[in-house]
């Protein structure tokens, strides 16, 4: 079992390249599988759920090259099979865009229920909802998920609930369906214009991503050899602001989208803390106490649920009491134990946390919850005085890439056991 050793606490300070964002990145590797023929994908993140969603492409029939770490070009002319491996579908969360890809050029799927952190209930009924609303019949049975349809027609579809994946999924199907779909109430996040994007350079006709209606009018097939830039990663940036304001440091990160972080800075700047930002690049600087806030995860534009961790642990040395209240997901403050041993003042009445700022945190031997949790306890390690341990960092590994050598570079005196 790998583990973090962080000897702490550390002024971070420096510069951080922001990597190629992971929840658009798990929405376009299954997006291609829509093309019959190849396309070149760049600034892919160097991630555990990549490489996973690519060893499932292989497995269907994929052919793909690595031009570079980040770069690689898929040839999906060789997909032979509607059956994804169970074994791999089943380890995370974003398997669940398969069903959307394989019904688009099957019109039949088969997937694992998917895994992926544990933040509580993740029903897929809203997902299910768009495609039966395209004609498709959809059944779960023995851990898996089964679609099928003769031909995808295109459909209006009210979503019940905001979510991001079922807007995805939902984009996913409809792209080569007959016809013309409407998604009203629609997840506005930056990852879901990604994929929509994508989808329109190689030929689809997709209009109102990033607004709450998306219109869809299906086309009749996808065009081989397009090219395409994943966006930078809005929350492995809001992470490094976050830790800037911690650590009480001086961070700026590059190659990433500001306006996307803006629900981010506009926080931080309540915190008493300083943003400035350019075309590209955003630096976020702190030199003294920063002030107690009240924060509520919402969908896009609010602020982000993937967010709420580390901002706790920037909160657990404020000034006075904040409030985080979780709005998004069932159970996503596991990692409050974590804090509390570090000596943070924090107590979680159903979704709502109430931070009573301390002067400093100490180090501990903690764990990483999930993704997010895990990127807030190397937060944590490099802000509390003494050697902190952080064990079950594989979850840290599943989003964040190389992300012990872009601390290291902060000034972090951080290190991987295996
Ligand atoms: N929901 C339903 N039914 C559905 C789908 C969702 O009730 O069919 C509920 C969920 O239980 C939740 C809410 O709707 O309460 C929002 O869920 P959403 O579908 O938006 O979440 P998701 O697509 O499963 C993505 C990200 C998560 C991020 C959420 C919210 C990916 C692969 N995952 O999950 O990211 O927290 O949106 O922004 O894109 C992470 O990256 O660490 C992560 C957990």
């Amino acid at each position: 079992m790998s583990k973090l050793i962080i000897n702490g606490p550390t002024r971070l300070v420096g510069e951080v390249d922001i990597s190629g964002a992971k929840n658009a990145a798990v929405g376009i590797i299954p997006a291609t599988l829509l093309i019959n023929g190849k396309c070149k994908i760049d600034n892919v993140p160097d991630i555990s759920d990549i490489n996973m969603f690519l060893d499932i492409l292989k497995e269907l029939g994929s052919k793909i090259t690595h031009l570079d770490k980040h770069c690689l070009i898929i040839d999906n002319t060789k997909i032979h099979t509607h059956i994804a491996s169970d074994e791999l579908s089943r380890q995370f969360r974003a398997s669940y865009y398969l069903l959307g890809s394989l019904l688009g050029r099957f019109g039949k799927a088969q997937v694992s229920l998917p895994g992926g952190c544990n933040l509580g209930a993740r029903p897929i009924d809203q997902h299910e909802k768009c495609f039966r609303k395209l004609g498709a019949k959809t059944n779960t049975l023995g851990g898996k998920i089964y679609a099928s349809v003769d031909k995808l027609k295109g459909a209006n579809i009210y979503l019940d609930i905001v979510s991001v994946g079922a807007t995805i999924n939902g984009i996913l199907a409809a792209t080569l369906a007959e016809g013309v779909t409407i998604i009203e109430n629609a997840a506005k996040e930056p990852h879901i214009v990604d994929v929509a994007n994508f989808l329109n350079t190689m030929g689809a006709n997709i209009k109102g991503a990033g607004t709450d209606i998306i219109k869809i009018t299906g086309v009749k097939s996808l065009k081989s050899d397009g090219e395409y830039s994943i966006v930078p990663d809005q929350i492995e940036a809001g992470t490094f602001m976050m830790a800037a304001a911690a650590s009480r440091g001086d961070i700026t990160l590059r190659n990433c989208t500001p306006k996307h972080l803006e629900c981010i800075s506009n926080k931080l700047i309540d915190m008493g803390v300083n943003v400035e930002e350019g075309d590209d690049w955003v630096r976020v600087w702190c030199d003294g106490n920063i002030n107690s806030v009240n924060v509520k995860t919402l969908p896009y534009p609010g602020f982000p649920t993937d967010m709420q961790p580390q901002t706790a642990v920037a909160l657990s040395t404020a000034t006075g009491v904040s409030t985080l209240i979780e709005s998004i997901w069932d159970s996503r403050f596991q990692y409050t134990e974590e804090l509390i041993k570090m000596g943070a003042n924090i107590t979680v009445h159903d979704k709502t946390a109430i931070i009573t700022g301390v002067p400093k945190l100490t180090a501990s031997v903690i764990y990483s919850h999930d993704l997010r949790a895990g990127a807030a306890m190397i937060i944590a390690g490099c802000v509390a005085e003494g050697k902190t341990e952080i064990l079950d960092i594989h979850y840290i590994d599943r989003g964040y890439e190389k992300i012990e050598e872009k601390f290291k570079k902060l000034g972090a005196d951080i290190t991987r056991l295996n």
